[in-house]
């Protein structure tokens, strides 16, 4: 009992069992009062699942929850809320065509004396919200107009905006930049001089590192155990959570590039970006690098057919072509792993089968033009081999996967094209230590067959230890073509990803 009294929240011996999966097979969660308690581990160990259990979206099989001293069952994220336990989710999910305060009052909206919702509060009521995430948006916006990471910062204002005494974050920082991450770790510290308890998920174990007081470990459904701020270091994580010690994290080998495939001139979609010139050659990686907004992913989104172009040429082997649409894209041989791949890749419902082949199904024709189950199991098979799949068949539906295993879904799927240039958004978003490097790998094997892959990551070290150009954007602008050697330094990269140094413009020579 006097053990008990000691923390806010234990989860004791908690067991999960779903459909052909044993997700969690009695794990522990200690959570002190006020302080910052990391949970990490591979892809599909189980930490959304057990988080899941705390806040009523999940009932454990077996084990105990005892909350402020007391044993309680949660029923419901209704019920969590009530008694003081909110969540950042994994996937995001807003009410698209609703305004920024709706989504996050949805529910609770203050009322006025006649019981009407009182627009005027809850549009101040955001505001100062807001403010205190620093998020400088219209409480009125649609949330449709917002990027990845604005709605990801809202999610971070709803979960707060509850006052709770433990607030769960599930992957909180994965679509947000440095900056962002900063004033999130400001809004930790605040939440925390007040008493309330973080349970802090995240692959990015700097991150984990900085702002943890207690790092829980699971691995395959097991609670490897825990440690303390001050008494680990970083390889200790990873070897305890993928149980060996990892060295290469960029297994990036030279290889040969040969003639450019890809030109890009004066591209140009109003609003977006303007005059953005590249190359891209035969068996190089480009990386593209820059803050959130500047407009990296609206340009691989132009060449794909998906957003308007005013002006400018692809050209592509030599040859101008015009993409109007993803199809098009495809049949010239390209390929593109979206941001959100919440709204535009995967199918959560469908199979994992059917996520992976949708997109390649002639090369699933068997006999008489039909579709060969046969075949297309076997492609599937030899991807969730390839790419380390958690999935206990390739019947599951998409949605019961863990988030990381949902990405590598969708990289499967784009590798099965057979694509001669890949564009990848922020591929190894939400992927673990391990399975990052193995996607890295892959990336370096697909280039050193001949192909090209372009790049967009907002992680500095993934861009320098990948690319063999990079090309920064700055506000709809290139302002960087820049060869990536040893001395390249990521101080230069972000000269360029602020604006203050433009090769093109000439601009360091002024200031
Ligand atoms: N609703 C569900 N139905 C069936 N299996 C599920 C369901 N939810 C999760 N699982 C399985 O439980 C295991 C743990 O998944 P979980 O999402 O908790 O992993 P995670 O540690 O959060 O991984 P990630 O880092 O990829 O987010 C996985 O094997 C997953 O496929
Ligand atoms: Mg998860």
């Amino acid at each position: 009992m006097a053990e008990e009294e000691k923390y806010l929240l234990s989860m004791k011996n908690i067991v999960k069992q779903f459909p052909g999966v044993m997700a969690l097979r009695g794990v522990d969660l200690n959570v002190r009062y006020g302080e910052v308690h990391s949970v990490i581990g591979e892809n599909g160990a189980g930490k959304s699942t057990l988080v899941k259990c705390l806040i009523g979206i999940h009932q454990p099989t077996s084990g105990e929850i005892v909350f402020e001293g007391e044993p309680v069952v949660i029923k419901n994220t209704a019920e969590a809320l009530e008694m003081g336990i909110s969540m950042i989710h994994q996937e995001l999910s807003p009410v698209e065509h609703r305004s920024i305060m709706e989504n996050i009052w949805l529910g609770r909206e203050p009322k006025n004396k006649f019981g009407l919702i009182d627009h005027r509060k809850m549009y101040d009521m955001t505001k100062s919200l807001l403010k205190r995430i620093e998020l400088d948006e219209d409480p009125a916006k649609e949330v449709a107009e917002l990027t990845v990471a604005k709605i990801q910062m809202l999610e971070i204002a709803k979960a707060i905006s509850y006052n709770a005494k433990i607030v769960i974050m599930d992957e909180p920082t994965s679509s947000l930049t440095s900056r962002e991450i900063e004033t999130l770790f400001d809004i930790i510290q605040k939440l925390k001089e007040n008493g309330t308890s973080i349970i802090f998920i995240s692959h990015k174990l700097e991150e984990v590192a900085e702002i943890s007081d207690r790092v829980s470990v699971y691995r395959d459904g097991n609670y490897v155990g825990t440690r303390e701020a001050g008494h680990f270091d970083i390889p200790e994580l990873i070897s305890l959570m993928v149980g060996r010690e990892l060295t290469d994290l960029f297994p990036k080998e030279s290889c040969e590039i040969a003639d450019v495939v890809l030109e890009v001139e004066n591209l140009t979609s109003y609003g977006a970006f303007e005059d953005v010139s590249f190359t891209v050659r035969k068996g190089e990686i480009v990386g593209m690098s820059g803050l959130i907004g500047a407009g990296r992913t609206e340009v691989v989104e132009a060449i794909f057919g998906l957003r308007r172009i005013d002006k400018g040429v692809i050209k592509i082997n030599g040859k101008p072509v015009t993409i109007s649409s993803p199809v098009a894209a495809l049949e010239h041989g390209l390929a593109f792993l979206t941001e959100n791949r919440r709204l535009t890749g995967i199918f959560p419902m469908l199979s994992v089968s059917n996520n992976v082949v949708i997109s390649s199904l002639k090369q699933c024709l068997g006999k008489m033009n039909l579709i060969s189950h046969k075949k297309a199991y076997s492609f599937v098979d030899e991807f969730i081999d390839m790419l380390d799949i958690k999935t206990p068949s390739v019947h599951q539906s998409v949605e019961n996967l863990s988030g990381g295993n949902q990405q590598k879904v969708l990289i499967a799927r784009w590798l099965m094209t057979q694509p001669t240039i890949l564009f990848l958004d922020e591929p190894t978003r939400g992927i673990d230590v391990g399975s990052k490097s193995e996607i890295h790998r892959l990336i370096s094997d697909l280039v050193g067959e001949g192909k090209s892959v372009v790049m967009v990551s907002s992680e500095l070290p993934e861009i320098m230890g990948m690319s063999d150009r990079i090309v920064v954007m700055h506000e709809g602008h290139v302002t960087g073509i820049v060869e990536n050697h040893e001395d390249l330094t990521q101080d230069e990269l972000m000269l360029y990803a602020t604006g203050q140094k433009d090769q093109f413009n000439k601009l360091d020579e002024v200031s």
